[in-house]
């Protein structure tokens, strides 16, 4: 099904089960410890060996020699791999690195080994016995110490690197009021629970991976791309994840050294990360410098507004598009983007929740706050004279649904914003002092083909299938919802089976795009097993409805399971998208507003309270958004006052490369979240009206943290995190 013109009303509109706020479908197979993590097979493949994974030792520079007669024997090793001995290996096309290394090393921990044992201690400590020899070549590790004259971005095939309206240097210089100020954000992991973890075997020139993947698609075509085999000798398996924050977007080394060791050891291979690897290993989201240049008229009104941002990567990384919310968000009719990068020698850095906009709304909403300050304005007020409901670079084009003031004032009232200090330190409850901050929300809303399969069987059970993935997110029960709403039956009639490669390619789960696109393919097919059950009826589709698990037409009437009573009814489809998007702006909308108290002698930060006002489309499961939003919230109080890898210059690594030394909040870091959803359906988005919030909720949290601590101490950081050493 093409989407091509605004939905009207459709056969959805009187909903039902779609927009409940429904439990988990998956939720007691999680708890009961039943869903199949990637590690977490049994019984469906002959006795498994294990695998432990050795990484470089070295950042830049090449295996001089291994020797790994020692670790061979070792009791229970089965087989070692290395580059030299693996065959010839490709790189993914979503792989900046090779995820075998050797003899070149292009980043620390760069996997160069898989030791396969018969048991995981054995493959451990055999190879403790590997013993490699480098020659440490010079590397590039310091973004401050390239980014002035860090190159053009050589790569952006999804983003331009520059943009520009009007005359921004001419209209900032003679702006009255003015800010110039430059914000820094850190290296960060994306920290998930569940390490990346791979199980594979082989069956003649058949690979099975059983996996933790946000992307089957992609990753069943980058593993058959790196082992050079055709990518339909490859069945992968992804249907339960533990988190992947975009972290998993991509094949990774579990994967592959996985395959590796389970072809030459002939038998099933687990691997998983080792934690202590996955921080130089995998992917980061990478650190930013950002300059924001802001010129306003004295009475608040945005004459020109510069943002450029300076990130670093390997030579075939791609920039952090920290610009990208710049170009949309405030009204301005002078304007300049730029985004440059830098070559560094650095791990692999990539997408994390909300790449570009959440390190991007880290520096944009300070500068606004620091802005609304030189204005003697109130920092909502500030924002709401510079809305815009077009997009600002291209005025032709409008937004399709666009309430950011809206969530600012209900945001404002029901924070009790208006009660805060307006001058900075001037609140205090015994010996904190207490700050609120707020900041915009906003993150794009993305289109992405997705298919899905429906069937009907005589039982009156639908059953959905489609490669469409399950981060934590709520996928299994949100396309449950759809098929249900779609074909008139009760949730528990209603078989959900994602995650694997023989299911119809979906969007997949990343950038907020996998609620929306998903459902709107499980809709398609929907669409398509409507017209079948109602032809087989000899129905007019056009008025056929279907409820309370029947189909009717008028004054005839059929049980929904009777129609596929000698044989179940198949249909497939997929949505994709036309040019709305083109024409029209899709974005998401919201603010956050928080409080903090900083101990007025040790500068302490404690965060008292949030709120997060949003304006999402139609939200699918308010209960599952809900937990959607709330974790991006946490993460963005992780970004603001404690994430960061700490990277060693001299070395090229990120020092704190396990969950004691990279820190994230925990519970008792996170004491009271209010979430708000703006009731919305916006008719350009898809069929199903709905948007993205997953990562809206992260973009614009830990510039209000920020903001709190500001205006509760009256100082101003620009470097994240804001520990309390910044502050005293
Ligand atoms: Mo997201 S960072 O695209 O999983």
């Amino acid at each position: 099904m093409k989407f091509d013109t605004p939905a009207t009303v459709n056969p959805i509109d009187n909903l039902r089960v779609i927009g409940q706020a429904t439990s988990r479908i998956d939720g007691s197979l999680k708890t009961t410890g039943k869903a199949t993590y990637g590690y977490e097979w049994h019984g469906v493949f002959s006795a498994p060996a294990y695998g432990w994974v050795i990484g470089a030792a070295i950042a830049k520079g090449r295996i001089a020699s291994m020797d790994l007669s020692r670790a061979h024997a070792v009791s229970g090793v089965i087989a070692i791999v290395t580059a030299e001995n693996a065959g010839a290996l490709d790189k993914g096309k979503y792989n900046t690195a090779k995820l075998l290394g050797g003899p070149q090393i292009d980043h620390y921990h760069q996997a160069v080994a898989v030791v396969v044992a018969e048991t995981f201690e054995q493959a451990r400590s055999a190879a403790e016995l590997v013993r490699i020899d480098y020659e440490e070549g010079a590397g590039a590790f310091d973004l401050a110490a390239s980014w002035d004259d860090a190159k053009l971005a050589p790569k952006s095939e999804d983003s331009k690197p520059d943009s520009a309206a009007g005359d921004f240097a001419g209209a900032f210089a003679a702006a009255p009021v003015q800010l110039d100020a430059t914000y820094t954000t850190p290296d960060q992991a994306h920290a998930m629970m569940e390490p990346h973890a791979s199980i594979a075997a082989w069956e003649g020139d058949k690979l099975t991976l059983w996996t933790s993947n946000q992307m089957v698609a992609w990753t069943t075509a980058d593993l058959a791309k790196t082992l050079g085999i055709s990518k339909e000798n490859v069945h992968l398996l992804s249907p339960y994840i533990g988190g992947g924050f975009g972290g998993k977007l991509f094949l990774r080394a579990d994967a592959v050294l996985a395959a590796l060791g389970s072809r030459a050891s002939g038998r099933p291979v687990k691997v998983a990360l080792q934690r202590p690897l996955m921080f130089n290993n995998t992917t980061h989201r990478p650190a930013t410098i950002q300059r924001i240049r802001i010129g306003a008229d004295s009475d608040g009104k945005i004459s020109a507004i510069g943002h450029e941002s300076w990130s670093g990567n390997l030579p075939e990384g791609r920039p952090e598009t920290a610009v990208q919310q710049t170009r949309l968000l405030y009204a301005g009719v002078n304007r300049m983007t730029t985004m440059r990068l830098a070559m560094l020698d650095l791990p692999e850095g990539n997408a994390m929740r909300a790449p570009g906009e959440a390190p991007g709304m880290m520096a944009l909403e300070i500068a606004m706050d620091e802005m609304a300050e030189r204005l003697k304005m109130d920092p909502v007020e500030f924002r709401i004279r510079n809305d815009t409901q077009v997009d600002p670079e291209n005025p032709k084009r409008p937004f399709s649904q666009r309430q950011l003031v809206e969530c600012m004032r209900i945001g404002r009232e029901r924070f009790g914003w208006d009660t805060r200090g307006t001058r900075p330190g001037e609140k205090r409850d015994g010996r904190w002092l207490v700050g609120v901050g707020m900041a915009a929300a906003f993150r794009n809303n993305l289109l992405m083909k997705s298919a899905a399969r429906v069937r009907l069987d005589s039982r009156g059970i639908v059953t959905v299938e489609t490669d469409m993935t399950d981060i934590g997110t709520g996928s299994y029960t949100i396309i449950a919802q759809t098929a249900a709403e779609m074909m008139g039956v009760p949730l528990d009639k209603v078989v959900v089976r994602l995650g694997d490669s023989a299911y119809p390619v979906s969007s997949g789960s990343g950038g907020q795009f996998g609620a929306n696109n998903s459902t709107s393919g499980v809709y398609a097919a929907c669409v398509k097993l409507r017209d079948a059950v109602a032809q087989k009826l000899g129905f007019n589709s056009a008025e056929v409805q279907f409820a309370d698990e029947r189909v009717v037409s008028g004054n005839r009437a059929a049980p929904l399971a009777h129609v596929a009573s000698n044989g179940d009814i198949t249909a497939e489809d997929f949505i994709e998208y036309g040019d709305l998007s083109k024409t029209h702006q899709q974005s998401t909308f919201g603010a956050h507003f928080v409080e903090v108290a900083v101990d007025a002698a040790t500068a302490e930060i404690r965060v008292r309270r949030m709120l997060a006002v949003c304006a999402a489309g139609r939200i699918l499961n308010p209960k599952t958004a809900r937990s959607q939003v709330i974790g991006a919230m946490t993460m963005g109080v992780g970004a603001a006052l404690m994430e960061e890898l700490a990277v060693d210059k001299r070395k090229g690594f990120f020092v704190n490369h396990d969950l004691a030394g990279y820190e994230v909040p925990v519970h008792a870091d996170i004491p009271h979240q209010d979430v708000i959803f703006l009731d919305e359906a916006d008719p350009m988005s898809s069929p199903m009206k709905a948007k993205g919030v997953g990562e809206l909720g992260i973009c614009g949290v830990a510039a209000a943290v920020a903001n709190a601590a500001y205006n509760a101490t009256g100082v101003r950081v620009r470097d994240y995190p804001v520990t309390l050493d910044k502050l005293l």
